[in-house]
């Protein structure tokens, strides 16, 4: 079991990256340890800088995020906790899986269309290329599991599709016929209840770092009293909540709450909607925000303690780093090799 996961640098990591997937990064670290396998999770700083940025912010983001993960329960003794921009073979890897990768292909992520709207001849070849790059950090350590939320599905279709392309075109079969593929096949490992996040002031749009409203989301590092007031302005709609799951539909924002409530006690929908089914918001916002405060506190102690540790932060990359790149290199050489290209 080889878990592979990244999250980017890029503002304040928030309750759907929580819900989405970092809690699945600490569910499936000890998971891999108990069947003798690796986690690998890192900072994807390299997509960072795919979209317009300022680099001193990245660089106090970057320590921030890894105070986060550590906080959240990432364990560095368990999870190798690293930064790409610290592993070349990353981008080594993604330019060799640009031979592979198609222009069609990447014309069609709904990602590059979103982000690049009207104007995709302003965009950087960064931002159209960025899948193969997040191909090539799953591919290099050979991924089984990848947890995400839902967004980032059709990216790992893609690692998928060039995995493939690459065995079918440059690994031939062994002597005795059996196939000898390089690329292991990683499959997302999405969380069936809090695949997406919806934002606070839209129910029909994702939760999202970029969205420039700070109301729209919770962020990990928000305080009690910041939690509370969020909730009790996020928007709803008028009707009390439905005693069954069928009646939320067309309800995106209650849907989206009595969402986030269950993900966050593990109750399923319906056992959450036969407790408060019938409440107006003004009785189960209250519950809610408790409810994320008891889940947020710990957390902000554990990250308040960490965070100016600048030292011990890096140094958890560093270590991460060095045993990333030598989990790398064995596949990185079969590549290379792969293609013909000669290395001495
Ligand atoms: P990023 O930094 O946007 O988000 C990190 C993780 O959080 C999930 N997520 C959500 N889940 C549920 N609801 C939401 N509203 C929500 N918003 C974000 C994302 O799905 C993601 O799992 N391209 C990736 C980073 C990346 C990566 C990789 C991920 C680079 N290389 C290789 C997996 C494997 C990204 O920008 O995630």
């Amino acid at each position: 079991m080889r878990v592979v996961s990244g999250i980017q640098p890029t503002g304040k990591p928030h309750l759907g990256n929580y819900l989405g997937a970092i809690v699945n990064y600490v569910k499936l670290q000890d998971e891999a340890q108990a069947a003798g396998g690796e986690c690998f999770i890192f900072l994807a700083d390299l997509h960072a800088i795919s979209q317009p940025h300022d680099p001193a912010e990245l660089t106090q983001n970057t320590r921030e995020m890894v105070a986060t993960l550590v906080a959240c329960g990432v364990d560095p003794s368990k999870t190798i906790l690293f930064n790409q921009a610290q592993v070349p073979a990353h981008a080594e890897m993604q330019w060799l899986l640009n031979g592979t990768a198609r222009m069609g292909w990447l014309n069609r992520m709904t990602q590059w269309k979103d982000k690049a709207g009207k104007n995709r001849e302003g965009q950087s070849v960064a931002l159209f290329t960025y899948p193969v790059l997040q191909a090539a950090d799953v591919l290099l350590y050979q991924a089984t599991h990848v947890p995400v939320g839902e967004d980032q599905k059709q990216h790992l279709e893609l690692a998928r599709d060039i995995a493939q392309k690459f065995n079918t075109d440059f690994c031939p079969p062994n002597e005795d016929g059996s196939d000898a593929p390089l690329f292991t096949l990683p499959e997302p490992y999405i969380p069936p209840a809090a695949a997406r996040i919806m934002s606070l002031r839209d129910g029909t749009s994702k939760m999202s770092k970029s969205d420039p409203s700070e109301m729209s989301r919770i962020s990990l590092t928000d305080d009690a009293d910041t939690v509370m007031k969020k909730v009790k302005k996020a928007k709803t709609d008028p009707e009390p909540l439905p005693s069954e799951e069928a009646g939320l539909e067309g309800r995106a924002e209650a849907k989206n709450l009595v969402g986030i409530y269950s993900a966050l006690t593990g109750q399923s929908v319906g056992q959450v909607l036969a407790e408060h089914g019938g409440q107006g918001f003004g009785a189960f916002k209250p519950a809610l925000g408790e409810v994320l405060v008891e889940t947020l506190r710990p957390i902000n102690e554990r990250f308040m303690e960490l965070k100016d540790d600048l030292e011990a932060l890096d140094a958890i990359l560093a270590r991460g780093a060095a045993q990333a790149r030598e989990h790398g290199l064995p596949t990185l050489d079969a590549t290379y090799k792969a293609l013909g290209l000669v290395r001495g």
